[in-house]
């Protein structure tokens, strides 16, 4: 009897509609699956780069369909909590107008938004490709927006630095630096530390491919792009409106081949992430520092621990971006893309805890995890 008048309660409960409590809230991290947004639908934000503005995260990211080509833009979330994001639409769209490099069907990619506080603007750099021309032009594009979600209004693509030098690389190294003729040949590695492909783009410009974007504590804002066919990076400082590259810049890591770059300050010393060059296939991840941003950046080595699998394939990822905790001392994530080029739009995101061994950064595995993680380690 008491079970069925049990029954019943539920009944009346369900039919009430006082079984549809509030939306269903994430409470945690969980690496490599699915994440519904506020809607319920897959993020869709691949190659992401995100931005902390008025005490909310802003997660800026490539809209992908199936295939990898950008069909509609940049797609913006927002996030007071960094588990719920809100789908805020698409920052930057790409267009039908067949005159315009930003054409539907080209390739946008890793798109990374910063503020700039002398402007009022918001500043967007992402890589660019024209549409049906592959990964050959290794552009950059530069678009702005009065509001954080936009639009964005597209300014241009580019190469970047053309005749000019890397701060260091001298005019001596320029006149000894030898041209590839053979690409199969043992002497090429050599030859591109030299700087061959520097000496080769340098009248068009420097390539630049995989990039991100960072503002130092002083406001000096930073370009750092896979440049040289990927074998080499370029930091470049921008100019004090964020819009354009100075020619102050430095080669980083020559022959290292070095993509997908996410950088992070702690206690004064730069932290760069990276991955190596198999296209949408893991590899091992790579770690550099550096006491100046434009200055000498020194490998550390893999900053995965785990098994040897996880260590080879970055926990399946690749890297795209560091973001900082709001309100927590030196807590950094480590946010990768899990990429499934048969159907792009499925690509996962994993977001991992950076965390410190001698100062030195290293990411492990964990299924779940949340923010508290991070009150672990305060002293
Ligand atoms: C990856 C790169 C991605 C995308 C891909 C294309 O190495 O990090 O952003 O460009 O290659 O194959």
């Amino acid at each position: 009897m008491l079970r069925k008048i049990g029954v019943i309660i539920v009944l009346i409960f369900l039919l009430l509609g006082c079984g549809e409590t509030e939306e269903k809230k994430h409470i945690s991290f969980h690496p490599g699956a699915l994440w519904p947004d506020t809607e319920g639908n897959h993020i869709n934000a691949h190659g992401g780069g995100f931005l902390i503005y008025d005490d909310t995260y802003y997660w800026f990211g490539e809209h992908k369909g199936i295939n990898s080509r950008a069909q509609v833009g940049v797609r913006v979330y927002a996030s007071k909590d960094l588990y719920n994001w809100e789908n805020k639409g698409v920052a930057l769209s790409v267009v039908d107008d067949e005159n315009s490099k930003l054409q539907r069907g080209c390739i946008l990619e890793r798109p990374k938004v910063i503020f700039n506080k002398k402007t009022n603007k918001f500043v967007m750099w992402f890589h660019h490709e024209l549409k049906d021309q592959g990964y050959s032009n290794a552009l950059t594009g530069v678009a702005i927006a009065d509001k954080v979600t936009g639009p964005y209004e597209y300014l241009d693509s580019f190469r970047i630095h053309a005749g000019v030098l890397p701060l260091n690389f001298s005019e001596d190294d320029f006149e000894k630096a030898e041209l590839i003729t053979d690409e199969n040949t043992e002497e090429r590695k050599e030859k591109v530390i030299s700087g061959a492909y520097l000496k080769r783009d340098f009248e068009v410009g420097q390539m630049s491919r995989d990039m991100t974007l960072f503002v130092d504590e002083d406001e000096t804002a930073y370009h750092i792009t896979a440049s040289e066919e990927n074998r080499t990076l370029l930091i470049s400082k921008l100019s004090d409106d964020y819009t354009s590259v100075t020619d102050e810049y430095i080669r980083v890591l020559p022959g290292g081949r070095n993509e997908a770059p996410a950088i992070f300050k702690k206690n004064g010393k730069y932290f760069m992430f990276s991955s190596g060059l198999t296209g949408w296939k893991p590899n091992p991840g790579k770690l550099a520092v550096s006491d100046d941003m434009m200055g000498h950046w020194t490998s550390l080595g893999n900053p995965c621990v785990g098994t040897e699998e996880e260590m080879n394939t970055t926990f399946w990822s690749q890297s795209t971006y560091v973001i900082p905790v709001l309100g927590k001392e030196d807590a950094f994530i480590f946010a990768a893309d899990r990429w499934n080029p048969k159907n792009h739009i499925d690509g996962r995101y994993v977001w991992l805890p950076v965390q410190f061994k001698n100062d030195i950064p290293y990411i492990e595995w964990f299924d779940s995890w949340n923010l508290s993680f991070f009150n672990h380690d305060k002293k």
